[in-house]
């Protein structure tokens, strides 16, 4: 049996949302073992989530952990990210320069000019670098994604994206930490479009495999005395003709983690939506509408469990760290990333952060169209 990679995790202590999904992730397939983890910014919280978590190795400065791990001689091989925005590129950069493989949460960070000027840094010998767009692992999202590249939708028409959630519609609880960071821009960089609209891009582009050109967004803050975004409309226009939207919302009442994606072409359209991630719409033109299911008849989609079973978010976000494995175990051996492995990397980062900086000016601008 292939001997898991030692993981190492700065962020995700107790208290914390994203850390315990990415050390669940990282078990289903086996691949990874947390060893190592600088998991909280106070020493003493991160000394107790190590704790709680059986972890011997823990530290409280992450430039401490990725000296002392790179001189170990059973040390991390990669290290999760986890912590606000603000903190990524620099925590990544600590640890690629020790050596050590990168996964770190979106979006990349605070600013186009911080990502640019972290990604001018990165050379192509240096560590991998993944960035965890959880939803492009999704099954029938990879399905769509086949069924577009082998022309079943024909040209692409309209791309129509929304991520709503209402969990921001009220100034949060100072004690919310998750919403305390989120609503500061200096950790955060942005709101809405930061936190969900760059995973409904990333999503676009990934299952399109078309990057638009120009956008127009217009950016509100509802809830007073906010200062990111909290809602966003935006108009894309491809190279190709193709026309697109993205609504992304922390404050549409009724709405939970509500991610939608409809694709429709000159032939065909795609209907699918992340709280019922097993499942993906297709009609063709003129045809009855159908409903594909994961593991079904006629899919091809991976499967870790039969059809019929439901695999969600967690399963997802394991294909992206399972495909990490394959690709640092590739590169071990000195061969190139293998085909079949489409995590998000550091140029989906640089991506993400365009689209953010794009929406932003041209919000400021009173949505003006404004070049990608
Ligand atoms: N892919 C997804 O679906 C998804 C979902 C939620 C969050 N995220 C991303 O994950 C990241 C974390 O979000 P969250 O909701 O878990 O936030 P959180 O506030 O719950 O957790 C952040 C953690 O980082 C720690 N931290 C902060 N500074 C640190 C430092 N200097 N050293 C070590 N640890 C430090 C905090 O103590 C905390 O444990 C964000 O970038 C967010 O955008 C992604």
């Amino acid at each position: 049996m292939t001997k898991p990679l030692r993981l190492g995790m700065v962020g995700g202590g107790e208290g914390a949302f994203i850390g315990g999904v990415h050390r669940i992730a990282a078990r289903i397939d086996g691949q990874f073992e947390l060893v190592a983890g600088c998991l909280s910014s106070t020493a003493d919280r991160a000394a107790r989530s190590a704790k709680a978590l059986g972890l011997t190795r823990s530290y409280n400065d992450y430039k401490k952990m990725a000296k002392a791990e790179a001189q170990l001689s059973d040390g991390i091989d990669v290290v999760a990210i986890v912590t606000p925005n603000h903190m990524h590129t620099n925590v990544a950069r600590v640890f690629l320069d020790a050596g050590i493989h990168v996964i770190c949460d979106k979006p990349l960070s605070t600013s186009l000019k911080d990502a640019r000027h972290f990604a001018d840094s990165v050379s192509d010998t240096a560590p991998l670098f993944f960035l965890t767009h959880n939803y492009s692992g999704t099954p029938m999202v990879r399905e769509a994604r086949e069924m577009i590249r082998s022309g079943l939708l024909g040209e692409l028409r309209l791309v129509q994206v929304e991520y709503v959630q209402d969990w921001l519609s009220e100034a949060p609880d100072p004690d919310n930490k998750q919403a305390s960071w989120r609503t500061n821009p200096a950790l955060a960089g942005a709101g809405a479009i930061g936190d969900i609209g760059t995973h409904a891009y990333q999503l676009a582009t990934f299952m399109t495999g078309e990057t638009p050109e120009w956008l127009a967004a217009d950016l509100t803050s509802f809830v007073p005395d906010r200062h990111v975004d909290d809602n966003a409309h935006i108009m894309m226009r491809y190279s190709s003709g193709a026309r697109g939207t993205i609504w992304a919302s922390q404050v549409a009442v009724g709405h939970e983690n509500s991610l939608r994606i409809r694709i429709a072409g000159t032939k065909g359209g795609l209907d699918w939506s992340q709280e019922d991630p097993n499942r993906l719409w297709f009609t063709q033109l003129g045809g009855q509408k159908r409903l594909l299911t994961r593991g079904g008849a006629g899919t091809s989609a991976g499967v870790r469990i039969p059809g019929g079973h439901p695999e969600g978010y967690l399963e997802a976000f394991a294909t992206l760290y399972t495909e990490a494995a394959d690709a640092i175990r590739a590169r071990a051996n000195g061969d190139p990333v293998p085909a079949h492995v489409l995590t998000p990397t550091l140029d989906d980062g640089i991506k993400g952060m365009q689209f953010i900086d794009a929406c932003l000016k041209s919000s400021a601008k009173n949505a003006a169209w404004v070049k990608l």
